[in-house]
């Protein structure tokens, strides 16, 4: 076990590069199964999801599309909830298989709000692949279809999330010290 410090706080190791690995291989087996001669089409939200969409993407074996995608959120200017637009999303969704890629799956209310945009353009199927779950915290339900680990509600880091810019590196997932 390992303890770094990002800022000013602490985080010890809480799962290794190898159970990360592990359970990647095992989502995307699943994934080349459902989807054999389906060519779905992978739409990762950055800046999280960069790192498990590139590993989960190499374990692929189906043909299969990627694109990368930065979600925007204003506030509306009669409405207070917030709207989100998304950012490098060109291709036509319609009658395609599209799998969304996250990091983790927080309040639920990125996705929430996002998936009915997506829904709009009339895809085939809808699916969500997150690397990691808080059931604990999630306010807005959704059903993930692809989960690699249900974990506490403790903020993490690494392995593509950060901690206000940092730890985004890192290959192992970190859990806050209290
Ligand atoms: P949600 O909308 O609350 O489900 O979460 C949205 C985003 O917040 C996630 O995609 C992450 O980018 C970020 N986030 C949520 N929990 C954590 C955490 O524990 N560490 C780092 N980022 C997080
Ligand atoms: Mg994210």
């Amino acid at each position: 076990m390992s303890l770094i410090k990002l800022h000013d706080k602490s985080f010890e190791t809480y799962l290794s590069e190898e159970v990360i690995q592990k359970k990647i291989i095992e989502i995307a087996d699943r994934i080349n199964n459902d989807y054999k001669d389906k060519n779905p089409l992978f739409i990762a939200i950055l800046n999280g999801s960069f790192m498990f969409a590139a590993d989960l993407f190499k374990h692929i074996k189906i043909n299969a599309e990627i694109c990368f995608i930065n979600l925007a959120s204003y506030r509306g200017m009669k409405s207070s909830g917030h709207v989100t637009t998304a950012i490098g999303l060109d291709q036509d969704l319609y009658d395609r298989e599209v799998i969304i890629i996250e990091d983790i799956v927080d309040t639920g209310k990125t996705l929430n709000e996002f998936l009915p945009k997506l829904h709009h353009q009339q895809p085939r199927s809808l699916k969500i692949a997150a690397l990691l779950h808080k059931p604990d915290a999630t306010k807005f339900p959704l059903t993930i279809d692809y989960l690699g680990f249900s974990i506490p509600d403790k903020f993490v880091v690494g392995y593509g999330l950060d901690y206000d810019g940092l730890g985004r590196n890192l290959k192992e997932i970190f859990q806050l010290v209290p």
